[in-house]
């Protein structure tokens, strides 16, 4: 069912002439991307109030090493140096987080000018290396206050993050054309409410769907609040993770799996943004969970207020299987034990995370929206990277290899769909969440002891196709 990826030959054909620079539109926005908790570090700095990310790494066992981002990269005194990293890499847009609890600490209430101030002298510093700010809202750090009461499985908790998103855009809006409200609200609700591998650490089943919906909603009332804020030169997205799901084999049993992982995944999220409902046999994937008076009515016409574009993170496909329930009683199944089994592709090349390398998974992503969506907004590619495990800024063909890979997919699929932009994540080594600092996804390496950053080859190569680019469409 997979295509091989052939690394080597993709680097070989990468490491030639500038002449290798993919086929995309004219104006296409080359950037790279970041968030907020992964790198900067200074949690306790200048009023920043406490996030479900400080309080879940805490608890045992939660992360591994123990690690959290109370230094990280320690972006909050170095950003100068990323954005010197940013001008010479030669990128036209920088996709970075603002921290809502360095914002407003308590969630609700009173503006800590002083978070705020980071934000704007990061974004004169990029406005003036001529770099496009590309501004997300919620990358995942809630303040700890508003979890306390609830957190996304609160309806209030949407109308507070329209609070902040006004609040931010009107701050920043003189500078910033390009917001995104939320990144990837699958991995807040499902990932942190059922799972319970991301903060808050909860393996709950009505909860997560409830956050689910909750987090949209709040997506669809920011939209508003900036676009009120900003005025009309403003553009708003929403990030969403999709990957395309195949099933394992041709069985039925299979078949029917990967349709209710893509529910899931993909879209429980795309259709009520995207067409304004949720899909046909949502509820029957969770045949215990009788109570969805969360949904209100007329949400989904907030929720699917039409967007500027649609930010797509593509990290690899899914490979599904049938597998029985963890918990058989339905009424106590978190919300995702949806009975499936991910299965790794054979004779595929993976990342350091195991990940599968497959950039035709881009390309079916892509297409497969277009085809799906008549209203299809302009699109970027908002995050796409490849993990090493190895320390050092030693050369990193794989994500040579990687990046050139997943551009030719995506330029094969510009024709179908107004693809608009390419960030890779991520400018420089980060907190990888649960996963702590073993992986490493920079295009430049973060020495973690010192905060050191050095170029990796993968940087020096992006940067000389980037110079080719812009050389031939100037
Ligand atoms: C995405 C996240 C991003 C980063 C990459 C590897 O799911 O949005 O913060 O961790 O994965």
């Amino acid at each position: 069912m997979s295509t091989t990826f052939d690394g080597a030959s993709a680097a070989r054909a990468a490491t030639g002439a500038p002449a290798d620079v993919p086929d995309l539109p004219a104006g296409f926005v080359w950037g790279a991307a970041t968030a907020a908790y992964q790198i900067e570090g200074a949690v306790d700095e200048d009023g920043r109030g406490e996030s479900i990310w400080d309080v879940f790494c805490r608890r045992p066992g939660a992360v591994a090493d123990a690690a959290s981002g109370a230094v990280a990269c320690d972006s909050y005194h170095r950003w100068r140096e990323d954005v010197d990293l940013l001008a010479g890499l030669g990128v036209d847009a920088y996709r970075f987080s603002v921290a809502w609890p360095r914002v407003i600490p308590t969630g609700r209430y009173g503006v800590n000018q002083a978070g705020l101030d980071y934000y704007d002298r990061l974004v004169d510093a990029l406005c003036e290396r001529g770099i496009r700010p590309f501004v997300t809202l919620y990358h995942w750090d809630l303040p700890q206050a508003l979890e306390d009461e609830g957190g996304w499985r609160a309806r209030d908790t949407a109308e507070r993050f329209a609070e902040y998103a006004g609040l931010v855009a009107g701050a920043l809006h003189d500078r910033v054309e390009d917001w995104i409200t939320l990144n990837e609200p699958y991995c807040s609700s499902i990932v942190g409410y059922a799972e319970g591998r991301h903060a808050p650490g909860a393996t709950e089943g009505h909860a997560a769907l409830a956050a689910a919906h909750h987090l949209l909603l709040g997506h669809g009332r920011a939209v508003d609040a900036i676009r009120a804020a900003a005025g009309p030169r403003t553009r708003v997205g929403i990030t969403l993770n999709l990957s395309p799901v195949v099933p394992a084999t041709g069985t039925d049993a299979d078949r029917a799996t990967a349709h209710r992982l893509d529910l899931m995944l993909n879209r429980q999220f795309t259709d009520p943004v995207l067409s304004g409902e949720y899909p046909t046999g949502f509820e029957r994937l969770y045949a215990g969970v009788s109570d969805l008076s969360f949904r209100r009515d007329g949400d989904l016409d907030v929720i699917s207020a039409p967007l500027d574009f649609l930010g797509v993170n593509y990290y690899y496909r899914l490979h599904a299987a049938a597998a029985p329930h963890a918990q058989p009683d339905p009424a106590l199944r978190s919300a995702a034990d949806i009975g499936v089994r991910q299965v790794r592709p054979e004779g595929v090349a993976t990342t350091g995370l195991g990940w599968p390398v497959e950039p035709e998974g881009l390309f079916d992503t892509l297409t497969g929206l277009a085809e799906r969506y008549p209203d299809l907004p302009a699109v970027y590619v908002t995050e796409n990277g490849c993990a090493e495990l190895r320390d050092g800024p030693e050369p990193d063909p794989e994500r040579i290899a990687f990046i050139a890979g997943h551009l030719a997919a995506a330029s094969r699929a510009a024709d179908r769909l107004e693809l608009r932009g390419y960030f890779y994540w991520s400018l420089i080594d980060n907190f990888e969440w649960a996963r702590g600092y073993g992986p490493r996804f920079g295009l430049a390496h973060v020495d973690y002891a010192t905060g050191i950053r050095t170029p990796k080859a993968s940087y020096h190569w992006l940067r000389d196709r980037l110079q080719a680019w812009h050389a031939r469409t100037a």
